[in-house]
């Protein structure tokens, strides 16, 4: 499968690798050597896959441009993905005596690569890092583009900065131990990608995870059905892609990929406030359902078009009824970070492929919503 880009203008920025196995990612370490004195990797990694930071590990030590110097695991949770724990890797990597030629390797999800690439952007006015995401959810979203940062005073990925891994290395062998709810969760940013540009990709992703939802075997069908997966995932990388080197700061078209974020955001503090339990792409799938309902109100889309789109998801196995009134999540929407003198800006849709940015208070859109 053909390597990914993030470029800017002629530059290249970043590549998003696909291979198989994690023997796969030491290749890729090798070529950010260069021709000089061995590559130091210090590797941070979530303790539920630190099977996985062994093997590479294991692998590295064959070959001598690669040397594995530090290893910290961390325990993935939204409570700890916070400047604490940055803080407890910087200063890991400063006791191993970690210098400027340093690259952080993190191995995880979503929480361990924000966190990893936010520890290295801000040691020593930034070092080098990489990605070897181990969730759908990382592989398609947020091992792609840049975005690192923590949680701050109960708001999601408050504090953090863009700045490009120097390499994304995707390998399909590591979500076989995913738990199938991450695997989902993943999948509802994956379909969020197709509904911001669709070619057809739409579809095919709800195709197929309606066949995980009915298999009786879902391991199996996961298993017998990686090919398709894997192209899935490539064509959502793409997709993320091609938004970042166009916009890669966010001043205009990355906007689109919030689709359903702002309620999403909401939805998980107010899960965290009332002590449920509800994951990052849970809370987007909802979200998403919840900008079509708005779409429909403000007259974007056509009526029936946001049940319409529930049921597909829904049939797909992807959670899609919020458990708060929308009124709930006003006050956390209108203090979303991407806010601008309280107008906040909703990513709506008319049908897969078409998003606009609709600029609204928190409390209009709320209102649009009861
Ligand atoms: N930077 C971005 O652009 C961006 C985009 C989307 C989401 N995010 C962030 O990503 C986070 C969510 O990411 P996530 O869903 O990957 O969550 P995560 O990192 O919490 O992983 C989910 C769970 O799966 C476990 N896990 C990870 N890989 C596993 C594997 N291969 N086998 C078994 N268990 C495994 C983790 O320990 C955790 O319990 C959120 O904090 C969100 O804000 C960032």
């Amino acid at each position: 499968m053909e390597d990914i880009f993030i470029t800017e203008g002629d530059r290249v920025l970043g590549r998003i690798v696909f291979g198989h196995g994690l023997e796969g990612v030491v290749p890729a370490l090798e070529a950010c050597a260069g021709t000089g004195a061995p590559l130091h990797v210090y590797m941070v990694c979530d303790s539920h896959v630190a099977g996985y930071a062994d093997l590479v590990e294991s692998h590295a030590a064959l070959h001598d441009r690669v040397e594995i110097c530090g290893k910290y695991m961390l325990e993935a949770t939204e409570e700890n993905k916070v400047m604490d724990t940055v803080l407890s890797i910087t200063g890991r990597m400063l006791a191993d005596g970690a210098d400027r030629n340093a690259l952080v390797l993190a191995i995880g999800g979503g929480i361990t690569t924000d966190m990893a690439g936010f520890a290295a952007s801000i040691y020593k006015r930034g070092v080098r890092f990489a990605y070897l995401p181990t969730t759908l959810l990382s592989q398609v979203d947020a091992a792609i583009g840049g975005k690192t940062g923590v949680n701050y005073d109960s708001y999601k990925n408050m504090l953090g900065v863009i700045r490009q891994p120097e390499f994304t290395y995707i390998c399909p062998e590591v979500l076989e131990t995913l738990p199938l709810r991450d695997f989902l969760s993943g999948a509802s940013e994956m379909v969020k990608t197709f509904l911001i540009e669709d070619g057809g990709w739409y579809a095919k992703s709800l195709a197929f995870l309606s066949g995980l939802d009915t298999a009786e075997d879902k391991r199996r069908y996961l298993r017998d059905n990686t090919r398709t997966l894997l192209v899935l995932i490539h064509a959502a990388a793409s997709v993320k892609a091609g938004v970042v080197s166009r916009d890669q700061f966010e001043t205009g078209e990355r906007r689109k990929l919030n689709l359903g974020h702002t309620f999403a955001h909401a939805i998980e503090k107010n899960a965290r406030k009332n002590g449920d339990d509800i994951t990052h792409g849970e809370a987007v799938a909802m979200g998403i359902v919840m900008a079509a309902i708005l779409s429909e109100r403000t007259g974007l889309a056509c009526r029936g078009f946001a049940s319409a789109l529930a049921a597909e998801m829904k049939a797909a196995g992807l959670p899609v009824e919020c458990p708060y009134p929308a009124g709930s999540l006003a006050e956390a929407m209108s203090k979303d970070k991407k806010a601008e003198d309280g107008i906040v800006h909703f990513v709506l849709l008319s049908r897969p492929g078409d998003v606009r940015i609709a600029d609204m208070t928190a409390s209009q859109a709320a209102g649009f919503l009861s």
